[in-house]
């Protein structure tokens, strides 16, 4: 079989700029790379791989002769363009919301279900940016113990909203500290020296969607339908990587010793969990890495066997960006693309 040929729709955004870097980083096998974006970036030229790529107008043709395209966009994009793929035969790994809960749609982190790809009918959804690492480490403590419950508090970064939002939190430090006003467009209050507890959309029981997407993606990827997961989703004035304090409790006692075993043993994730000499992992250091970054696991004294831990990812890389083309390459390895 020939190398597919890949496409990224949404390639100068916040996740499309890192995808490029993630396929060069892995050798990533591509007989043909295809960049799109909005018709504003048609002219522009991307480099890969010591290459300048034209950006393209984000058309169905573009499919015509596409294996395989990653979409980070618009919701609109992802809904009329995975179908537009589909219907040319180019399967498609979307990072939007838009299909994760379809139950057609396989929601894939590569290291707890890869084989959900094969039963895809053509479109793949990677999870949000906070669901990926959470997930994760609730995949590696669960083969110790059953999960009984899960609450989170996340701290998002600013580039989970994509790359204004980033212009905007620096422009408004910046005017801030010159004693200026601070302009807020992408978000509904000022984000610099702030925080919102608020990302996405306000739902019936007072949750936001962000919060709504952590409860069900988690239980789709792990195949727990029924795992109560409660958490609050908050932006904060960072630029990459999530970080969250994550509160489980199991069905019976873990121990801290035997978690961290757990953890490090998991593939992708690193302890950093020294806290009298004040190591513990931090999004500064999480950024422009793969890993998920665990730290502060410690005994919960609330929750009956109950663990407490503090986790980093970067929200770009394994977030976004890199889950996406660990799936493409599981698509390559199991033969699993639709010409
Ligand atoms: P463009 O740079 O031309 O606006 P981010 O998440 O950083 O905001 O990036 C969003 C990505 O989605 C960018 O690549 C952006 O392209 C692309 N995009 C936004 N609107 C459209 C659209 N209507 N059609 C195609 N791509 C779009």
């Amino acid at each position: 079989m020939a190398d597919p040929r890949v496409t990224i729709v949404g390639a100068t955004g916040a996740v499309g700029t890192v995808a490029l870097e993630v396929l060069a980083q892995r050798g990533f096998p591509m007989s043909r790379l295809r960049l799109t974006a909005s018709r504003r970036s048609v002219g522009r030229e991307l480099a890969f791989a010591g290459e300048n790529i034209p950006v393209e107008d984000t058309t169905p043709e573009v499919f015509d002769e596409s294996d395989i395209a990653f979409i980070s966009a618009t919701d609109e994009i992802s809904r009329d363009m995975a179908i537009a793929a589909r219907e040319r035969g180019c399967v498609t790994i979307d990072d939007s919301g838009v299909w994760r809960m379809d139950p057609e749609v396989p929601l894939v982190v590569p290291e707890i279900n890869a084989d959900d790809v094969d039963g895809h009918k053509g479109i793949l959804s990677i999870p949000n940016c906070s669901t990926t690492p959470l997930a994760m480490v609730l995949d590696a403590l669960r083969s110790e113990a059953g999960i009984e419950r899960v609450v989170a508090s996340t701290y998002q970064s600013v580039t989970g909203t994509g790359s204004a939002a980033l212009v905007e939190l620096e422009e408004q430090t910046r005017s801030v500290l010159e004693g200026g006003e601070a302009a807020a467009e992408q978000y509904p209050h000022q984000i610099a020296f702030n925080l919102l507890p608020h990302i996405g959309s306000l739902r019936e029981n007072g949750y936001y969607s962000e919060e709504a997407k952590m409860l069900n993606e988690t239980r789709k990827i792990l195949h727990e339908p029924d795992l109560p997961v409660s958490t609050t989703c908050v932006r904060v004035p960072v630029r990459v990587s999530h970080s969250e304090a994550v509160h489980v409790a199991f069905d019976r006692p873990v121990g801290v010793a035997r978690a961290r075993e757990l953890l490090a043993a998991y593939p992708g994730i690193v302890v950093v969990d020294d806290p009298a000499n004040a190591a513990y992992p931090m999004p500064i250091d999480g950024a422009d890495r793969d890993e998920v970054f665990v730290g502060r696991i410690r005994e919960d004294t609330a929750l009956e066997n109950g663990l407490a831990l503090w986790l980093v990812c970067d929200n770009l890389r394994k977030g976004a960006a890199t889950n996406a083309v660990q799936i493409a390459e599981e698509i390559v390895k199991r033969g699993a693309w639709l010409r």
